[in-house]
């Protein structure tokens, strides 16, 4: 008994973490700039969604306050109180926030690029998920769908092929993060994680996949971010709360999930070597979220209250407000707040600068 109140109590201090005392990043995040991109094009999930799903379900949480509270003061289908990292990749690009693909109205910033990404969505289409046993509560919009979105986009503003890769040659495409339901679906479906690593490299060709025909449409750099340590994510810890300490490493994040994001993320870097061969002209670069995320978890010294339940998230009716959302990392217990996704981007930024090879 003692021993599993010892663990409940490190897994109460872990799940909201205060950045009060985070180090300012090192790094002006204006630095993008210098890639001259003239426009973002982003496939994925809710990690990235600026307003799809919304449209498809409009009763959900995430068009209710106090999502959106931050910065936009009302809900945008964004699943965090304020800015994602695509915001603040946007903004340190110099273009306008992305609209949602499925918002008919916004004809505003089109041509600067467009959002693609549905939360709650997979890699995989829901057809082989479902001859898994596995199906997605949220949505069908899988990758392959987004894919055909854009698909659809591209040949209403290009004339042609050739004129699409001399359009898309100068834009940044950002395909994931994705691939992170497909196996929190089959894990909270009853699959177990030897089962689940075995959709891997089934999640990762689908990437490869969508990669490569974002490519033969005239993309020309692409970022293909990688999952989070899921295991560290508040709805895992929930989940799969586990009696053993030595079930969590020493950031009191679950192991065995965390191995299997790095499993994903290595199969997924193995992917991408490929694909440079294949594609020798077209910069593509690993995003690494993973370690970005580490990286804010390990600077976010001050651990506070957990107050994180699966039925009782932020947004949903009864459940008030969290407090502070600038003090801590998990916006609801799945999605990060504004302020981690700010500090989350601007390593990411820092990270693929280099790997971008962009000219001052
Ligand atoms: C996905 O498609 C299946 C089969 O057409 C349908 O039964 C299910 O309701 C759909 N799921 C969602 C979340 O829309
Ligand atoms: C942890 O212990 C509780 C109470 O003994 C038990 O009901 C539960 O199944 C255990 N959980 C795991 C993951 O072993």
């Amino acid at each position: 008994m003692a021993a599993i109140k010892a663990v409940s109590s490190l897994l109460s201090s872990l799940i909201v973490f205060f950045l009060l005392l985070l180090p300012h990043a090192c790094i002006d995040a204006q630095s993008l700039k210098v890639c001259k991109f003239d426009g973002i094009y982003q496939l994925g999930d809710s990690v990235s969604d600026t307003g799809n799903l919304i449209r498809e379900k409009p009763a959900l949480p995430f068009a209710r306050l106090p999502y959106g509270q931050t910065f936009f003061k009302k809900p945008t289908g964004r699943c965090s109180n304020g800015l994602l990292i695509i915001d603040y990749i946007a903004q340190a690009t110099g273009i306008p926030l992305l609209d949602p693909s499925l918002d008919k109205d916004a004809l505003f910033t089109r041509g600067r690029g467009e959002n693609f990404a549905v939360a709650g969505s997979t890699a995989l289409s829901a057809e082989v998920l479902a001859q898994k046993n596995i199906s997605p509560p949220l949505t069908n919009s899988s990758l392959s769908v987004q894919l055909d979105w854009m698909l659809t986009h591209f040949n209403g503003i290009c004339f042609n092929a050739k004129d699409c890769a001399e359009k898309l040659k100068t834009a940044l495409f950002i395909v994931g993060e994705i691939g992170g339901h497909d196996f929190e679906y089959a894990l909270f479906q009853g699959k177990s994680i030897e089962e689940v690593t075995h959709l891997v490299p089934k999640v990762v060709q689908a990437i490869k996949d969508a990669v490569t025909k974002v490519i033969s449409n005239g993309g020309a750099r692409v970022v293909v971010p990688g999952l989070f340590p899921i295991g560290c994510l508040p709805i895992y810890l929930t989940g799969f709360h586990a009696n053993n300490s030595a079930d969590y490493d020493e950031s009191h994040c679950l192991k065995r999930l965390n191995t299997l994001a790095i499993y994903h993320n290595d199969q997924l870097k193995r992917a991408i070597e490929v694909l440079r061969k294949e594609n020798p002209g077209v910069v593509i670069v690993y995003g690494d979220y993973y370690n970005a995320f580490q990286w804010v978890f390990s600077h976010a010294p001050r651990l506070g209250d957990y107050l994180f339940s699966k039925d009782r998230m932020c947004g949903n009716p009864g459940v008030p407000v969290c407090a502070n959302p600038d003090e801590r990392i998990s916006w609801d217990g799945v999605h990060m707040t504004s302020k981690a996704n700010q500090h989350i981007a601007n390593r990411l930024i820092q990270d693929i600068l280099p790997t971008l090879n962009c000219k001052a």
